[in-house]
């Protein structure tokens, strides 16, 4: 498969004002050094708990802010560094969906006019009934009945909004779709229904996402590969099966051992996270995972651990040799 977008060394320190004189004083490390690729029609997901800087992966992307330091290519193409007035053709292709669609759809516009908007500013519609067509058609697409392009979003269900969230990503063309938290607020039946959804859409137009989401339950059922991250920095990325079957960073152990499991007697080498995430202003020396690691030791307080391959398509930054075993997992669980 073709690489679609690439990430290199991608960072976004956010300078923090203060002092007398409103200088810098600090940075906020949100996101420190993150590479990664998604080929055309793959799903990447970005998981990690709150404040690891995985909208701030996206946003760079989508230079809805600008980026301290890296690369992102689309296509082969850099666009991290092109002007803004460049950026229209890139607008079209890398669409972004976020959790709660009822802010960005506005209120006083119709479906309809919502969703002509991207068409009659890409150009993609000529006149008023090439416009009902192509937007009845998005309403396929995202199976809402085509009379609902006549109401007001306010009228729609959180996942109903959704659908029209995805249909004004889809309107101009585009070939990759960051999902930011998209289903998040959902509830679990109507969550179901939109992954399944996104899945459809990729499969029928080979779309790619980049799926951001604190919930690897609802990963294991749409993903192909997993980036980890902790801290501003990729700690594992690996297939999915992989992921959920051999992960190595103690980390992805310990996420995984929070997600509910159907038979919660199965044996698992559960690992227990005790802590806060440290502050991304000042991350921990050495591993930035080390302060809450049940298995840390010297190393990892000094020196920071590179993504380095451990399988076929599979990186971890971990120092550990192996991935922690039973006798290690009981040890966490003590
Ligand atoms: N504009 C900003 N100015 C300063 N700090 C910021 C800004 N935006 C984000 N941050 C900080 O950067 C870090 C990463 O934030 P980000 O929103 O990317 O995290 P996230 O992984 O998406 O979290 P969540 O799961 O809560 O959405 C956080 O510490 C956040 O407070
Ligand atoms: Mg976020």
């Amino acid at each position: 498969m073709s690489k679609l977008l690439e990430v290199n060394d991608l960072k976004k320190h956010f300078p923090i004002h203060g002092g007398l004189f409103g200088g810098v004083t600090a940075n906020v490390y949100a996101v420190d050094g993150v590479s990664f690729d998604i080929a055309k029609g793959e799903t990447l997901s970005l998981v990690g708990e709150s404040g690891c800087g995985k909208s701030t992966v996206g946003k760079a992307i989508l230079r809805l802010i600008e980026p301290t330091a890296g690369q992102v290519v689309l296509d082969g193409e850099r666009i991290d560094n092109i002007p803004l007035s460049q950026l229209r053709k890139l607008r079209r292709r890398i669409q972004v969906v976020f959790q709660d669609p009822f802010s960005s759809l506005n209120p006083r516009m119709r479906v309809r006019d919502i969703l002509a908007e991207p068409l009659i500013n890409f150009g993609l519609a000529k006149g008023g009934s090439d416009i009902d067509d192509k937007v009845a058609a998005l309403m396929d697409k995202v199976r809402l009945p085509r009379d609902a392009m006549r109401r007001f979003p306010h009228e729609f269900s959180g996942g109903q909004r959704q659908r029209i969230g995805i249909a004004r990503a889809l309107a101009p063309g585009a070939d990759l779709i960051i999902c930011d938290e998209a289903v998040s607020a959902l509830d679990v039946s109507v969550k179901a229904q939109i992954v399944n959804l996104l899945s459809d859409l990729q499969d029928e137009l080979g779309l790619a996402l980049l799926f951001i989401s604190h919930d690897l339950a609802i990963v294991e059922h749409l993903t192909h590969r997993v980036a980890v991250m902790y801290l501003g920095r990729i700690v594992e990325l690996t297939d999915r099966r992989t992921l959920f079957s051999k992960s190595h960073h103690p980390y992805t152990r310990a996420l995984l051992s929070a997600v509910p499991v159907p038979d919660p007697d199965a044996p698992r080498n559960r690992v227990i996270l005790t802590g806060d995430v440290p502050s991304p202003i000042n991350p921990p020396s050495g591993c930035r995972f080390h302060t809450r690691c049940p298995f840390a030791f010297d190393r990892c307080r000094t020196e920071e651990p590179q993504l380095r391959s451990v399988g076929t398509g599979h990186q971890t930054a971990c120092h550990l040799e192996h991935a922690p075993g039973e006798p290690i997992a009981a040890m966490a669980m003590a």
